[in-house]
């Protein structure tokens, strides 16, 4: 989406539609000042229509008494609970209102009059506004909407430039995320995923490597092997780096899981639903995302992006319950469920991660257990810590971005709900109770005590329709944990 700002007084522009904003119950629209005496008082009319709600939006013709065709007024609901997330809500439907107008470009007054730095208001509204219009239309023949350009009125345009190209950036790394995740599992086997991270990493100047099946046998990787050996289509572990810190500074480590399907194995799933385990590719995306956003802002920092990906597939070579193997740890587990599969190729990524790395923080991205989903539900991902500081950075980060976290505690009595008898660990806790955090007790296995967080984003990863509250995420997958992560390193 083509994003620029200017300081053209509203009502000199020229333009398809020009877009204000509103509180609820208040009669003034924000940044329009002369315009309404100018139309009749139709700007009023237009206010009286909508009660000022959360993304109600009135249209208003201006038979060209102004230069602006259109006037377009959009609630913010009321005016002590507007916040970042509103903002970037209504930037979406007034995004999706122009494009369902067949408009080739429309403006936005930066809203100003409430306590939000005009920074993160034109982050939002640019965030809000580029999110809503993706789509993935890559199996059809008929293409979605053209995407019409927007210009962003603010007095100061220069003082904003930056702001809106460095989101743009964050954005399309998200919409990257979408786009690999978004794809189908004939198209996105390990190899395949391997592929895109060579090539954004070519276009990027990124380090890449990718270890082989081969490779990761030889170097012991016993989790990644063994969910990996019931697929025809071989498992990789890529990995990724941005050297742009200090060279004596210790990197961050981003860790994602991509199983790019997920049947359970020989622990099979249940049909119904089962082709949503495309998406269990999902924190393997992010990470890429990540890795796309950092290399085009140039961070001045040293970041890797590790992704273990696989398929795990019921066959004659599958893994079985009842199998110990031996992860690059060295650590024994006990196979109880081939479902709990997730687990067993991230626990090989982190200590990859720090053996090789000595990271100063490890982070971990994945869909790795429906029992988030029931604790937490579809709009927020669970976060497990041992580290106090790095839990509250990311919840700082998760407050601004609306990518939202909430902490599960982790202790020594999750660690001995999967003890084993005849391993170091079993796959799974006994019963049902607690299992996101009994998955991420399996991880903790893997980690020293380099900090340390997981996110478990099985529930927040996709969407199963366009969920009109938030238009910002589209039907399939989210990108979640892209701009978590991007608004994260740049403020620490
Ligand atoms: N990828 C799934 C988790 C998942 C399920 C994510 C549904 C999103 C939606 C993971 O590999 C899995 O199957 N986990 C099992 C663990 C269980 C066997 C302990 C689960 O959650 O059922
Ligand atoms: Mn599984
Ligand atoms: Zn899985």
């Amino acid at each position: 989406m083509k994003i620029k700002s200017e300081n053209t007084k509203p009502q000199k522009k020229k333009t398809a539609l020009l877009c204000s904003f509103v509180f609820e119950k208040s009669s003034e629209s924000l940044g329009l000042g002369k315009i309404n005496s100018k139309i009749n008082d139709a700007v009023k009319d237009g206010i009286k229509e909508i009660k000022g709600k959360v993304g109600e939006l009135a249209i208003i013709q201006t038979y060209r008494m102004i230069p602006a065709k259109r006037i377009l007024i959009a609630g913010l609901g009321p005016k002590n609970k507007v916040t970042l997330d509103v903002l970037r809500i209504v930037a979406g439907k007034i995004a999706q209102k122009a494009q369902s107008l067949g408009l080739s470009e429309f403006s936005i007054i930066i809203p100003q009059g409430f306590p939000i730095d005009v920074s993160d208001v034109v982050t939002s509204i640019v965030e809000g506004a580029q999110l809503s219009m993706y789509s993935f239309d890559k199996y059809k023949k008929e293409k979605s909407e053209k995407i019409p350009d927007l210009s962003l009125l603010f007095a100061d345009p220069q003082k904003i430039r930056e702001v809106i190209s460095k989101t743009q950036i964050v954005s399309q790394g998200t919409e990257y995320a979408r786009n690999i995740a978004n794809l189908p599992p004939n198209e996105c086997a390990p190899s395949q995923l391997a592929s895109f991270a060579k090539s954004l990493a070519s276009k990027n100047k990124l380090k890449c490597k990718v270890f082989s099946k081969n490779e990761l046998k030889q170097k012991k990787f016993g989790g990644i092997i063994a969910v990996g050996q019931g697929s025809k289509n071989e498992p990789k572990l890529i990995v990724l780096e941005h050297n742009r810190g200090k060279r004596s500074d210790k990197p961050i480590v981003i860790v994602g899981k991509a199983v790019t399907f997920d049947t359970g194995g020989i622990s099979i799933k249940p049909s119904e639903k089962m082709d949503e385990m495309k998406f269990d590719k999902c924190g393997g995306c992010t990470v890429l995302g990540i890795m796309k956003a950092v290399s085009e802002l140039k961070l001045p920092i040293n970041i890797v992006g590790i992704i273990p990906s696989v398929e795990n597939m019921p066959g004659g070579e599958s893994y079985r319950p009842g199998d110990i193997i031996r992860l690059y740890s060295g650590k024994t587990a006990e196979i109880l469920n081939t479902d709990a599969e997730g687990r067993l190729i991230l626990a090989d990524a982190l200590s990859y991660g720090i053996k090789k790395y000595s990271p100063k923080i490890i982070i971990d991205f994945a869909t790795l257990t429906g029992a988030c989903i029931v604790a937490l539900g579809n709009n927020v991902a669970g976060l497990v810590s041992y580290d106090k500081k790095l839990a509250e950075k990311l919840k700082a980060s998760s407050e601004k971005t609306s990518e939202e976290v909430w902490q599960l505690p982790i202790n020594d009595d999750y660690m001995d709900m999967i003890k084993s008898n005849v391993a170091d660990m079993r796959n799974i806790g006994k019963g049902r109770a607690a299992g996101t955090i009994t998955a991420a007790a399996f991880l903790a296995n893997a980690v020293d005590d380099t900090p340390w967080a997981h996110i478990d984003i099985a529930g927040t990863a996709w969407t199963q329709d366009a969920t009109k509250k938030k238009p910002y995420n589209p039907k399939g997958a989210t990108g979640f944990g892209v701009r978590l992560i991007l608004d994260y390193l740049s403020s620490n």
